[in-house]
């Protein structure tokens, strides 16, 4: 008999139409996925929809630690896709952490914030100790090149990584990484090169001129555990939020 595959994993949907299906019906449980694209690729929505709709249709608290853009510009962006974060914050199903406004010296009006004194090991229990007390399934960074940038050395970013991999399998936690993809000419996949080494899951994003217009097509790279394609599939950010077209013609 063949083996059903999707019962050998535990399975954490996306929550992105058309993505799940490609991937044998989501992320496997416990396992740390990169989101890589360049600026303006949709890794940041593609990181809020993974965690607005766990809470929304799959009862899953969640996580989400900000370090590019303020908490209340996150909550007002993805308004337009009519993702009410603040509902479920409420509820305690979500709880967003303020990693920028003391970055900027700037007092944060966050219940989660992080210490103006940015310091590895008090980041990484911070985050453990939020994930604990709602019980989280799902975490999002956003984003890893940010977290670098509040180290006294860039370079210390792979040490940060390999204790953070660490703690996130002992949490429990499916977790969204979003990184920096440096051009394809350059032969690495994320900023750091070592992101991809701790990821289970590499999502690459991209933007590609087709007849003068743009269009957005995402990779998956690598998915253990998981049968997947390797082909681009075309996707919109929509006013739903980002939909892939698994069928879609490569337009
Ligand atoms: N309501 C919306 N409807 C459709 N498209 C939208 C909407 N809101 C944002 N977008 C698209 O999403 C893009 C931004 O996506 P996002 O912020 O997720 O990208 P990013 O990869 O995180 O970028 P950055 O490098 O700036 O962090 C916008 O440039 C715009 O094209
Ligand atoms: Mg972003």
């Amino acid at each position: 008999m063949p083996v059903d595959r999707k019962s050998l994993f535990k399975r954490v949907p996306s929550g992105i139409p058309g993505f799940d299906d490609l991937i044998e019906g989501g992320f496997p449980e416990n396992t740390t996925v990169l989101v890589a694209g360049g600026t303006g690729t949709g890794k940041t929505t593609f990181a809020a929809q993974f965690i607005y709709r766990g809470a929304e249709l799959y009862d899953d608290p969640g996580v989400f630690v900000t370090l590019e853009e303020r908490a209340k510009d996150i909550r007002r962006e993805v308004k337009s896709f009519g993702w009410d974060f603040k509902k479920y914050e409420d509820e305690g199903k979500i709880v967003i952490i303020d990693g920028v406004s003391s970055s900027v010296g700037l007092p944060s009006e966050e219940k989660f914030a992080l210490e103006d004194k940015f310091n590895v090991d008090n980041f990484l229990r911070y985050v453990y100790r939020v994930v604990k007390s709602i019980n989280a399934k799902r975490l999002v960074i956003d984003s890893i090149p940010s977290l670098a940038f509040r180290l006294a050395e860039e370079r210390q970013i792979r040490e940060v990584l390999l204790k953070l991999n660490t703690i996130l399998l002992e949490m429990g936690v499916t977790t969204v990484l979003t990184t920096e993809a440096p051009a394809p000419q350059e032969g690495r996949i994320s900023r750091y090169g070592i992101e991809e080494y701790i990821a289970r899951g590499v999502v690459l994003l991209d933007l590609q001129e087709r007849n003068i217009e743009l269009k957005r097509y995402l990779l998956i790279r690598k998915m253990r555990e998981t049968k997947h394609s390797m082909r681009k599939y075309p996707f919109e950010i929509t006013s739903d939020g980002i939909v892939v077209y698994p069928s879609g013609e490569i337009y």
